[in-house]
């Protein structure tokens, strides 16, 4: 039996792990033992177990239950609790599965790497080439500690060849586009903007969480500003992350226009997602999302470490909040929506990539 360990921590996980498992359920089950291991960095029911609920994720993970605190105290605890796991409690490993780009994925790839378990990067490559943003370290740590790479675009090959990776590179498409193609029956069956009193097509999304956004008191005034003059026009939803509430209270900015929400499950937001006019985030699943959806979408961020939403996509970054309502104008004017492109983006990536990791490790 091949042992593989999977470990999920933070909200934008659990829906690129889901297919995965589902894959092996579903075709390698007589040759695959899957270990799921969740660290705990999000903890909040909207923010992890409804996840588990609503992606039909079977499979009982190993929990850790870290919490939230700094880099350094979330990383050396994932660190500390996943080395122990792997010495005391797990099978022989054959591989550590990590996806994305955030603390629990960076800090069990690195623990695997010095075990020398062989650590796949599901979504490496990916670069914004702006290391003020924390993901941007995480993920240059965890391709310098990977073996393997599934890549969902061209740019995260030419990355990772620039760093010198060129041996185990796949391009396999989009994961997170599995859930997402597998759940979108169930997500139109909800018509979630009814729950707010919205009218299909007719109002914008709105999700923000990054330090850069949300953690300095002028930039989120700012935003906030602009984003309630919009919504004067057009109704806003705003899905506020649980930071971003803290910091919007701590500061004492209120948005009076904006109808303000906690974090929705996968279903929900899914659903607010595909029949907004518009969705304004900063979130990096949300560029990929919209832009499969073909929703409009603007990236509050001076880059982006995903340029296929823009070159292939339907996203427009937007750095500046003094240029927001013009870009919100002008986009909502647009009688054409973008013509997209996203090769590989269709429901088949899980499929792909355990058939290249059942391979490798049969040959290994
Ligand atoms: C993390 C990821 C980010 C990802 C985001 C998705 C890192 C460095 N960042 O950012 O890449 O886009 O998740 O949401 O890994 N909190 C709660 N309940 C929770 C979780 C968090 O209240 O269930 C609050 C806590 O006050 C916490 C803060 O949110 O301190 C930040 O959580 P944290 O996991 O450190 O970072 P995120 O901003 O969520």
């Amino acid at each position: 039996m091949i042992n593989i360990v999977f470990v999920v921590g933070a909200r934008p996980n659990f829906m690129k792990v889901a297919p995965m498992l589902k894959e092996i359920q579903k075709n390698y089950a007589w040759s695959i033992n899957p270990i799921l291991v969740h660290t705990g960095q999000h903890y909040d029911f909207n923010m992890s177990n409804i996840f588990f609920e609503q992606l039909g994720v079977s499979k009982s993970p190993v929990c850790f239950g870290i919490g939230s605190g700094t880099h350094a105290y979330q990383t050396g605890e994932v660190m500390r609790k996943f080395e122990e796991f792997l010495e005391t409690t797990a099978p022989k490993i054959d591989l550590v599965v990590v996806v994305g780009d955030v603390n629990s994925s960076m800090a069990a790839a690195l623990v695997a790497a010095k075990a020398n378990i062989p650590v796949a990067h599901v979504e490496a490559g990916l670069r914004s080439f702006d290391r003020e943003m924390p993901e941007e370290i995480n993920r240059i740590v965890i391709d310098s500690v990977s073996t393997l790479f599934f890549i969902t675009e061209h740019s995260a090959d030419e990355n990772l060849r620039f760093e010198g990776q060129t041996e185990y590179v796949y391009r396999v498409g989009n994961v997170m586009i599995d859930t997402l193609v597998d759940k979108l029956p169930a997500a139109r069956a909800l018509d979630a903007y009814k729950t707010y009193g919205l009218d299909k097509g007719e109002y914008i999304l709105l999700t923000m969480h990054r330090p850069s956004n949300v953690d300095d008191k002028e930039k989120l005034t700012s935003i906030l500003k602009t984003v309630d003059e919009i919504s004067q026009e057009h109704k806003v939803l705003f899905l506020a992350h649980p930071r971003t509430q803290k910091q919007m209270k701590g500061f004492g900015i209120v948005a009076e226009n904006v109808i303000i929400e906690d974090p929705l499950g996968y279903l929900e937001t899914l659903s607010l997602m595909e029949n907004a006019k518009l969705v304004l985030t900063d979130s990096g699943g949300m560029q990929e999302e919209t832009s499969f959806l073909g929703i409009p979408c603007i990236t509050l961020r001076e880059n982006t470490e995903r340029p296929i939403t823009i070159y292939g996509g339907t996203n427009t970054l937007v750095p500046n909040s003094d240029d927001l309502y013009e870009k919100v104008v002008s986009i909502l004017s647009l009688s054409e929506p973008r013509e997209v492109n996203l090769p590989l983006w269709d429901g088949k990536t899980s499929e792909r990539i355990m058939k290249i990791i059942y391979g490798w490790i049969k040959h290994a």
